[in-house]
Parts: C-alpha cells; sequence; structure tokens
C-alpha cells in the first residue's frame, strides 16, 4: 500500500490545474447506457473511481476505449449490447456511486440486477430514494442475496417529489426519465453543478430537460437517444482542495482551470478567515495570506451552500486560525474522522454529535497518520503541509480514488511530498505491530 511522505513548513506558490470533476464524469458515463450509439467524454480524471465505473461497465458488456487525447483524458464508450446489465458487489462495495447504473439500465434494458451498496466510512448512505422513484415510475424492484433487482418494460413518467436532497438519487432518476414515457417532474432535486454537467450530456444525446440546476427539473422522455460528445466540467472540490493549500501554507497560490461560479461558498468562508482571493477570470482563482487566520464558523449545505465534501479540508485550515471555529456537519453522520487524526498531529478539536469545535491557532507536529476516506486524506495532506517535521500518510488508496497526481501537482507548486511504494514487497514479512491491510470502504 502507498504512504506519502511530507515535510511541512513550505508556502505553495505557482499555479496549480485542476482535472476534470469525478463526480461529473461518474454519471456522465453511467448515461452512455442510455444509448446504442457512442458517448465521448472529455476532461475525464484519472482516478480509481472511474477506472472503477470503467470496469463495471465493461463487465456488463459496454466497450470502453482506452484513454485517448493529448492529456489522456478522453474515453469513448460503446453500450451497443449490454449483455449483462449487473452491478456486482465486488464492484459496488468499492464505490457506492456505481448505484448510478441503476436508473440508465431499467430504462435501457427494461432490467437491472444492482448489489446493495452496505454501510460505507462515512455513515449508512441508503439508496431508498432512488428505489422509491423508480416504484413510482412503474418499476416492480425486489431484494434478495444482497441485489436489487428492477423489471419494468417501460418506465412511466411520474410525479417525484424526493424527501430529502440527493445528488446521485437526483441523477440517478434523472437518467430514468429520459426514456420514460411521458413527462416526469422532479421536485427538491439536488441543484449541485455535478448535476447540471449531467443533464447538458443528456440534452446533448437528445433528451428533453428544463430546470437541471433548480430544485425542480421537468423531463420530456424520449423513445431512444443519441450519442455525444461532452466535456465534464472542472472538479469545484479539488479545486477548493487547493485553495486551502494555498491558504493554510501561508503561500500565493493561482488556481487554474477551475469553475470560479462553483467556488461561490468556499471563497466567501476564505474571504472570512482573512485571505485574499481574486477571480483573475471565470476559470482562474488566485488566494494569498494577509496577516493572521481569523477563526469562522462553517455549517454544510447542499449546493450552493458550503460542500460536505469540503468540511475535512476547512477544518484542517480552522486548527490554524486564531480563535474558535465551529464546523457544523448536517449532511452526513460520521464524517469526523480525520478529527482523531488531526489531534494527533496536535489540533485543539472537540467534537459534539454533529458539531466540531476547533481553537486555533496549534502548532501542527508530523505525524504517521492513517486516512479513512476521500476527503480525510485530503485534509490530513493539507494539515501535513504545515506541520513541523516529516508525516507519513498511510492508505493513500482513499485519495487516489478522487484526486489526479495529487502529490506531482503539489509538488509543482513547491510542497515537499512523495509516493512510498508499498514498503512490503511480495515475500517479505510483514512485523506484529505493522498495521494489517483493511479493503477499501465504498465511502464517497
Ligand atoms: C454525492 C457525492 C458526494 C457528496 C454528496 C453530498 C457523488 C458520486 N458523490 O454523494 O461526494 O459528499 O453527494 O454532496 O456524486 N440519502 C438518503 N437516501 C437516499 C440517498 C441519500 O437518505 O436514497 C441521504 C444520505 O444518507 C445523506 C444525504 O441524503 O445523508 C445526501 O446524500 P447524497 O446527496 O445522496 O450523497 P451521494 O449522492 O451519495
Amino acid at each position: 500500500m502507498d504512504r506519502f511522505v511530507i515535510r511541512g513548513g513550505n508556502p505553495l506558490v505557482g499555479t496549480i490545474r485542476v482535472s476534470g470533476a469525478k463526480n461529473s464524469a461518474l454519471p456522465c458515463m453511467a448515461a452512455a447506457i442510455l444509448t446504442e450509439d457512442e458517448v465521448t467524454l472529455e476532461n475525464i480524471p484519472q482516478v480509481r473511481d472511474i477506472e472503477t465505473e470503467r470496469k463495471l461497465l465493461a463487465s456488463m458488456g459496454a466497450e470502453v476505449s482506452p484513454r485517448q487525447g493529448r492529456a489522456n483524458d478522453r474515453i469513448t464508450i460503446s453500450c451497443r449490447t449490454l449483455s449483462d446489465p449487473v452491478a456486482r458487489y465486488e464492484i459496488v462495495k468499492t464505490m457506492r456511486a456505481s448505484s448510478l447504473v441503476l436508473g440508465p439500465l431499467i430504462a435501457r434494458t427494461g432490467m437491472a440486477r444492482v448489489a446493495m451498496p452496505g454501510g460505507c466510512a462515512i455513515g449508512g448512505r441508503p439508496i431508498d430514494l432512488h428505489i422509491k422513484g423508480l416504484e413510482k415510475m412503474g418499476a416492480t424492484i425486489t431484494q434478495e442475496h444482497g441485489y436489487l433487482e428492477a423489471r419494468a418494460d417501460r418506465l412511466r413518467g411520474a410525479h417525484l417529489v424526493f424527501d430529502k436532497i440527493t445528488v446521485t438519487g437526483t441523477e440517478d432518476l434523472l437518467m430514468a426519465a429520459v426514456l420514460a414515457e411521458g413527462e416526469t417532474l422532479m421536485e427538491n432535486c439536488a441543484r449541485e453543478p455535478e448535476v447540471t454537467d449531467l443533464a447538458a450530456l443528456l440534452t446533448a444525446m437528445g433528451a428533453k430537460i428544463e430546470g437541471a440546476g433548480t430544485s425542480t427539473i421537468r423531463v420530456q422522455g424520449a423513445t431512444s437517444l443519441r450519442g455525444a460528445r461532452y466535456r465534464i466540467n472542472p472538479d469545484r472540490i479539488e479545486a477548493g482542495t487547493f485553495l486551502i493549500a494555498g491558504a493554510i501554507t501561508g503561500g500565493d497560490l493561482v488556481v487554474s482551470n477551475c469553475n470560479a461560479e462553483h467556488l461561490g461558498a468556499v471563497i466567501a468562508k476564505l474571504q472570512e478567515a482573512g485571505l485574499l482571493v481574486d477571480i483573475l477570470g471565470p476559470d482562474t482563482v488566485r488566494v494569498r495570506s494577509h496577516g493572521p487566520l481569523r477563526a469562522a464558523d462553517i455549517s454544510t449545505e447542499e449546493y450552493p451552500g458550503f460542500p460536505t465534501d469540503m468540511q475535512a479540508q476547512y477544518m484542517a485550515l480552522a486548527t490554524q486560525a486564531e480563535g474558535v471555529s465551529q464546523v457544523r456537519e448536517n449532511i452526513f453522520e460520521n464524517r469526523f474522522m480525520h478529527v482523531q487524526e488531526l489531534v494527533r498531529m496536535g489540533a485543539n478539536i472537540k467534537v459534539d454529535g454533529s458539531t466540531a469545535t476547533v481553537r486555533g491557532p496549534a502548532r501542527l507536529s508530523a505525524a504517521a497518520v492513517m486516512c479513512s476516506d476521500l476527503r480525510a486524506s485530503a485534509s490530513l495532506v493539507l494539515a501535513a503541509l504545515v506541520a513541523d517535521g516529516e508525516s507519513i500518510l498511510d492508505r493513500v488508496y482513499h485519495m487516489d480514488r478522487g484526486y489526479e497526481r495529487i502529490e506531482e501537482k503539489l509538488r509543482g507548486v513547491g510542497a515537499q511530498i512523495r509516493r512510498m511504494g508499498d514498503i512490503f514487497p511480495q515475500g517479505k514479512m510483514r512485523r506484529a505491530t505493522d498495521n494489517p491491510p483493511v479493503p477499501s470502504p465504498a465511502d464517497i
């Protein structure tokens, strides 16, 4: 298992480039199921979740091209034949977003078998709202042996009101609705940019969608969709993580190839914390420190609120701010797994239910720490960048699920970070005191 070795203390200076959004790429790849034609996607990040989804589609009979283009960021998917519309547990367990194939599979083939995702590192993550919506559209869904089996001759348009705002739930049902008979009206939808990205691809494929990006989406179902070529939006969470990397190290960092519009809540909070943030253009943001960091509270919310996927990274920053910051997590239970590790590095954080109270500034000292999920890993990388000494981050496979070549990108702007390969090459004995390898939980 790879580890990161990070020596803290260097301010990050220069320009760092953002990759395509993993959370847009995943539903867009699933959308290829909806047509017999080819779908070409550009700006696909090179991260492990994308490889998992590629495996998933291939296991169902789809053809997925090798990566193409100068940046190796283009793939073409052909779902002409879907001989085996099954999402197997072996794949679903490592990536919960695999449930995104449920809607498109039923809509296209009339049947789907998808393994139940089960629990995960950041709390119970049910898919009951996906199921409820599909049933309302006429699907019959049964559960057996850990799998959901869904059938429908042809889905019917319906009036769907989400009990709770769900990102992948909105995406899954949107993909079902575009091939359903008649109109589907979806209310209380997620307004995340990733939903808008998916809707733009579906529209390019011939779907009739109004209101994507608002809480009410109206879809006129079609009998078939065509292929399309589409460029995925930049990853707003990767961009936000880099902004915090610049901020926490007291650097002067330009984050390029991002979408500044999608970063509103994060930028506003960094400004409140005393940073200078300049929007240099629609896709370029610069962050600089400007005196000591000030404490500022956050409360995670659905878009356009402060993203839960930035909570852990923000907490690392809060450890360096003067005063008391309250960090409230409203979207997921149990999403404070990074706290213990930050405390081991010297942070002063107390958790009470869904609120963490961070007292700063704390002098962080390097330590051996353990990554527990994707964004918790990012938080530890940020803390290590300012810690005194050399930290070792274990289980960076979590990081690799969603950040493309993060160590190379950070090194390019002055960070001292290197990847260490498996320190237990085959045949070498593991010591009793070493941590045993664990399977990757399907977290985000
Ligand atoms: C997506 C993102 C993830 C992000 C999250 C919230 C992807 C691949 N992942 O996850 O990075 O952290 O949005 O912005 O896009 N819920 C139910 N029943 C359901 C579905 C969800 O109760 O059927 C609950 C969840 O437990 C959670 C809340 O709704 O408390 C929001 O979850 P949801 O928006 O669905 O998260 P994901 O789409 O899984």
